[in-house]
């Protein structure tokens, strides 16, 4: 059995090429739809465990199960000729131990067609990420602001605002690149800490909330065109309002059926002409 990659896909030993090089553009994407529509501007489309909240509706990401991220996954690569995916691993999916990682890991790649996995975690993480990267299992990581420790963390903070914590968010980011990550995003994370690592690692750095500096950026795609909640985060641009726009189209749909002018004599099928 062989792999098929297209020669316009972007592999992961092209992410890797890029570090320092030209940014690097990466959007989530849940559904196939989604992903024909941002696949020709992307380099990676992240099927982000973030579809817990902005598709589901959950409170976090805690709740994602390997099933939904299969799901979602596969749907992705259905609709992505060109971005390399890369599928998240839910929580409680990898942290238990490495051979745990590489079991949920192994099936969400084969079921999906996906070409990596993102596994949130620094030096803790480290074991876990050599164990998956040494069989064959492409892993980009994340540091910095974890959402899925957000209880642990205390709440979706800005990280390595003093010495002690940038410090860690650096040798976190030293730890996951020796372990064989081909990428790390960094979330959440101050400029001037974000900077050091980006200079400090071979691999590229991805940031979202971590400033211009990082190799490329992320972004949730429905945060970027206005389709989920009332509450912008500081580090997103909002680039268009598809949510309301979607209410708008309802709204005319709506009037028009209750007028009894939708459908119209062009909607219908086998339509009664009057004679003459
Ligand atoms: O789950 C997600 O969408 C993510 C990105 C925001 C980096 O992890």
């Amino acid at each position: 059995m062989s792999v098929h990659l297209s020669r316009d896909r972007v592999t992961v030993p092209k992410v890797i090429a890029r570090k320092g090089g030209d940014k690097l553009v990466v959007l989530t994407a849940y559904s196939m739809p989604m992903a024909q529509q941002l696949d020709e501007h992307c380099d990676i489309l992240l099927v982000g465990d973030s579809l817990g909240m902005v598709v589901y509706g959950l409170p976090s990401t805690l709740a994602v199960t390997v099933d939904m991220m299969i799901n979602h996954g596969a749907a992705v690569v259905r609709g992505a000729q060109h971005a390399c995916v890369v599928v998240d691993m839910p929580f409680g999916s990898y942290q238990e131990s490495p051979q745990q990682a590489y079991r949920n890991a192994a099936r969400m790649l084969a079921e999906t067609n996906a070409q990596a996995v993102k596994l949130e975690g620094g030096e803790e993480m480290a074991e876990t990420i050599a164990f998956l990267t040494a069989r064959g299992v492409p892993v980009m990581a994340h540091v910095g602001l974890k959402p899925q420790s957000a209880n642990s963390m205390g709440g979706f903070k800005a990280q390595g605002r003093d010495e002690a914590a940038a410090e860690q968010i650096l040798c976190d980011a030293r730890a996951v690149q020796d372990a064989g990550a081909f990428s790390v995003v960094i979330e959440g994370v101050v400029e001037a800490v974000a900077a050091r690592i980006s200079e400090a690692i071979s691999i590229p750095t991805i940031g979202i909330g971590a400033s211009a500096v990082c190799d490329g950026q992320v972004l949730v795609t429905d945060d970027l065109v206005g389709m989920f909640g009332d509450f912008t985060p500081k580090f997103v641009k909002r680039y268009a309002e598809l949510g309301s726009a979607m209410g708008d189209a309802a709204r005319q749909y709506a009037a028009e059926v209750r007028a009894g002018t939708f459908p119209g004599p062009e909607h219908c099928f086998g339509v009664v002409t009057a004679r003459k």
